[in-house]
């Protein structure tokens, strides 16, 4: 386990952009964090290390956002509940070759396949963030 301090998006950014390259094609990440921790920041800076171009967008409507089917980025904050999650077919992405990157997994928890990273950001608004990982 390692701990970064970041004090800026753009460290976060950058920090990502470097964790993004230990990841490989199947990888489940989830990322821990109250509103407005920084989540959405990591996984742009995850996208950016993985070589994609283009924005980066909280994933609303549809909970997951593809990228070149290399990156699936989710956002389970509004999943109604696990059924619904499964009903919608989310479980299917983490077998579909890509990689991973969830906020608000703890909605989707018995979805879940085994031996996800887990990325734990802690500290909001204009605080220091510690990102452990
Ligand atoms: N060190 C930091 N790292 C990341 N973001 C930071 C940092 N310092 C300030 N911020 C700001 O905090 C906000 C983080 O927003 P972000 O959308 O990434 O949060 P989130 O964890 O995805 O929230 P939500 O649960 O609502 O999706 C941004 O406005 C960003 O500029
Ligand atoms: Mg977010």
């Amino acid at each position: 386990m390692g701990v970064f301090l970041s004090h800026s998006a753009e460290e976060t950014v950058r920090w990502a952009e470097n964790y993004a390259k230990c990841l490989e094609a199947g990888d489940v990440v989830l990322l821990f964090g109250n509103l407005g921790a920084g989540k959405t920041v990591l996984a742009k800076g995850i996208a950016r290390g993985l070589g994609i171009d283009g924005e980066i967008t909280s994933p609303t409507y549809a909970y997951v956002n593809s990228y070149e089917d290399r990156l699936f980025h989710f956002d389970c904050y509004r999943i109604g509940s696990e059924r619904q999650a499964y009903e919608l077919g989310l479980a299917d992405y983490f077998d579909a070759g890509g990689i991973c990157v969830i906020e608000w997994s703890e909605n989707i928890a018995s979805l879940l396949p085994e031996n996800c990273k887990r990325i734990k950001i802690s500290g909001s608004g204009d605080e220091i963030r510690e990102i452990k990982f």
